[in-house]
Order: C-alpha cells, then sequence, then structure tokens
C-alpha cells in the first residue's frame, strides 16, 4: 500500500515529518480574558505532536484585542503571551511536531459569545465585555450586531498588528505562520463582494478586494525574513451565487504564490448563511483546483476522518497535506494510528509509549 500521507514535506527549509496536520481549532478557554495560553493549550497542542501529527497549528489568535472571535480566545498582541506560548512551542517540537499558529481578524464576526452557534447568543453586549467591530463595510454578518467600516488609517493598523504578532510568533519560537483569510472573518470580508461594498482601493475588483492580504502577507514576509513558511487559509467559495468564487481563489492563491506564500490551506464558506453540501472531503475539489490553478502547494481539509482516505488524497496528488481537525479531537493519537493501519513503520511514538506501537 502506498504511504505518501506518512512521507515527509519540505516547505522552505523546513522539513514536516508527514502530511497529517491539525488545523487551527479554537478552545474558546482562556477564563482570565488576557489572550495569554492556559495549561489547557499546552495538553491540547503537546497531544497531537505526542500522536504523531506532522504540524500542529495553533487555533484563531488575534492580532489585536478586537480581532478576537470571543473573549476567551488567545492573543499575540503583547509580550506576556509571546513568553507564555514559548514553553508550549517548545514541548511540541520537543516531540517531532513542528508548531505554527494561525494570526487573526474576526471583523464582522468578533465580540462574539464564546458558545455562539452551540448555545451562546450572538453579539456580546458592551455589559457582557463585547466591543465595537469592524469590517471593510457596515454591513452586519447576519444574527450579528452592524460593524463600523474601516478607514484606510485603520486598515493600515491593522495590517501592522499582522507585522508585530508575526514577529512575537517567530520570537516565541514558531515553526510557520499561516495568516487567517477564511470563514467570514476580516480578510475574508474584504475578498468577498458579498461583504465589501467599498468605492476606495481595497473594494471593487478581485485585485482591489485582495489588496490587505497582499499588504499583509508582504509586510510579515518582510519582518520575518525568508526562511519562515507562511501558510494562508482561504474559504474557497462563499457557497451563494454572487459570492467569492473557487476560480476568483485560485487567482488570489496565484498571487500568494508570487509572493512567496508557501501553501494555502483551503477551507470554504462562513462569510454568509449559506447551504454547504457537507460530506467526506467536500473541501477537497476546492483544494484540488486551487492546486492546479495556482500551482500553489495546498492543505484540504472537512471531514477528512480515515487514514485511506487521507492516503489517497495525498498519494493521487489532490493536495500536498491533509489537515484532520474533529478526528484528531477524537483520536490525539490519529497519525500513529495511521501508520498502524497503512503498515508504515513510523519511529515517532514518545519512548514511554513505543510498547504501544510496535
Ligand atoms: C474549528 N475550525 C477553525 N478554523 C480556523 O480556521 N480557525 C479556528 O480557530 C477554528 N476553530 C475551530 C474550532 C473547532 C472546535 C472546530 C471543530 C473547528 C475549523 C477547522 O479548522 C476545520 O477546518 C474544520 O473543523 C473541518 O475539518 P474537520 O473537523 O471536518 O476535520
Amino acid at each position: 500500500m502506498s504511504h505518501a500521507a506518512l512521507e515527509p514535506i519540505t516547505l522552505r527549509g523546513t522539513t514536516f515529518r508527514n502530511r497529517i496536520w491539525v488545523p487551527p481549532m479554537c478552545q474558546y478557554i482562556v477564563e482570565k480574558e488576557d489572550g495569554v495560553p492556559t495549561p489547557w493549550h499546552l495538553m491540547h497542542i503537546g497531544s497531537f505532536a505526542r500522536g504523531g501529527a506532522g504540524a500542529v497549528i495553533v487555533e484563531a489568535t488575534g492580532v489585536v484585542p478586537e480581532g478576537r472571535i470571543s473573549p476567551r480566545d488567545l492573543g499575540l498582541w503583547n509580550d506576556e503571551q509571546r513568553d507564555a506560548f514559548a514553553p508550549i512551542v517548545r514541548f511540541a517540537q520537543s516531540l517531532g511536531a513542528k508548531v505554527g499558529i494561525q494570526l487573526a481578524h474576526a471583523g464582522r464576526k468578533a465580540s462574539t459569545h464564546p458558545e455562539w452557534g452551540t448555545d451562546g447568543s450572538g453579539s456580546l453586549t458592551p455589559d457582557e465585555g463585547g466591543w465595537q467591530t469592524v469590517a471593510p463595510s457596515a454591513i452586519a454578518f447576519e444574527g450579528l450586531d452592524a460593524p463600523v467600516a474601516l478607514d484606510t488609517d485603520g486598515i493600515a493598523d491593522i495590517v501592522r498588528a499582522f507585522t508585530t504578532s508575526a514577529r512575537r510568533a517567530v520570537d516565541a519560537g514558531f515553526d510557520f505562520l499561516e495568516i487567517h483569510g477564511a470563514h467570514g472573518y476580516l480578510i475574508h470580508s474584504f475578498l468577498s463582494p458579498l461583504s465589501n461594498h467599498r468605492e476606495d482601493s481595497y473594494g471593487g475588483d478581485l485585485e482591489r478586494r485582495a489588496r490587505i492580504l497582499l499588504e499583509i502577507v508582504d509586510a510579515v514576509r518582510a519582518e520575518v525574513g525568508e526562511e519562515i513558511p507562511l501558510l494562508v487559509r482561504l474559504s474557497a467559495t462563499d457557497w451563494t451565487d454572487g459570492g467569492l468564487t473557487v476560480a476568483e481563489t485560485a487567482q488570489v492563491a496565484t498571487w500568494l504564490g508570487e509572493r512567496g506564500v508557501d501553501l494555502v490551506d483551503v477551507s470554504t464558506g462562513g462569510n454568509v448563511l449559506a447551504e454547504i453540501p457537507v460530506g467526506p472531503g467536500y473541501q477537497v475539489p476546492a483544494a484540488t483546483a486551487v492546486r492546479e490553478a495556482s500551482g500553489v502547494p495546498v492543505a484540504a481539509v472537512g471531514m477528512i476522518d480515515e487514514p485511506k482516505q487521507a492516503e489517497q488524497i495525498v498519494a493521487t496528488g489532490l493536495a500536498d497535506v491533509v489537515l484532520v481537525g474533529r478526528e484528531y479531537l477524537r483520536d490525539p493519537n490519529f497519525a500513529l494510528n495511521a501508520a498502524a493501519s497503512l503498515r508504515v513503520d513510523v519511529n515517532y511514538a514518545p519512548k514511554p509509549y513505543h510498547r504501544a506501537f510496535r
């Protein structure tokens, strides 16, 4: 049987031990609401590293306090946060995983109840610790409070915030960075014509709607230098007529590739409520289309729950990397177990657990 998913991949100078990675998954567990990682994050990130993941991408982390989805999100806008990340990163690296972080601004979907979508209820009021959200245009996400449209100074501040957070991430020891450009958060809301009605140089045709993303990528690359792999997560389609399309996303990926982005992490949706045909591997065709049109390596994500499915995606060239989210929550040893079921001898079970993985 082939074992392409368990083959290493190298981006810039960084070699990942396999291609079965953990995507960012918000934990909403920072009780102190200061954005500082906690023992939970050490356990959470460390458990996937112990379980054989090639890489773990830390959850959406606010580049400014107002960029958090909820007050209980992680942040990386100060040195205390940076210094608390450092030992978590070192620990996961000591278990053989590469560790990345998703730098994020939630835009018009910020300031929500931490359990929104389960048992919470939409936007937080100021009394509950909520804040005024910002966006390309003053158009609310359905069910949330209206944002204020950013002016160009506000956009420049956000580009700078991504840059200083990227610097702190590198100083904390992260191996690579991911910019969150998906799921209806700030960057996606600029990319999509459904949420961006601006008439200045940040709105209009695709190149203008992509301008904030391209400025962030250029500024982050200039700040962190040439060695750090840089990923961008995009929502390839809004699943809605008149919304962002896979063809447009492929064009954005081409521009990103020209600017030295090393891999595009292809998700979908999140900018408007839409009917999404969810099923096993449902976003893989979008990843493959982006890869074929742009020539940029891609990660596929979304209901990739089985080792053989992961293997088929990588072995047949549909994507370069697979991201396994909820299945990794159910089974933090997913990669080690996948190796066993694909009959690949990997040598990275941690020493104290060797007798269980022979
Ligand atoms: C997510 N997802 C997500 N995506 C993202 O870009 N940043 C994030 O912080 C989060 N947070 C998050 C939390 C939790 C608990 C879940 C389950 C999901 C989406 C995630 O990265 C992934 O794209 C989806 O879960 C689809 O993959 P699976 O779970 O079907 O393998």
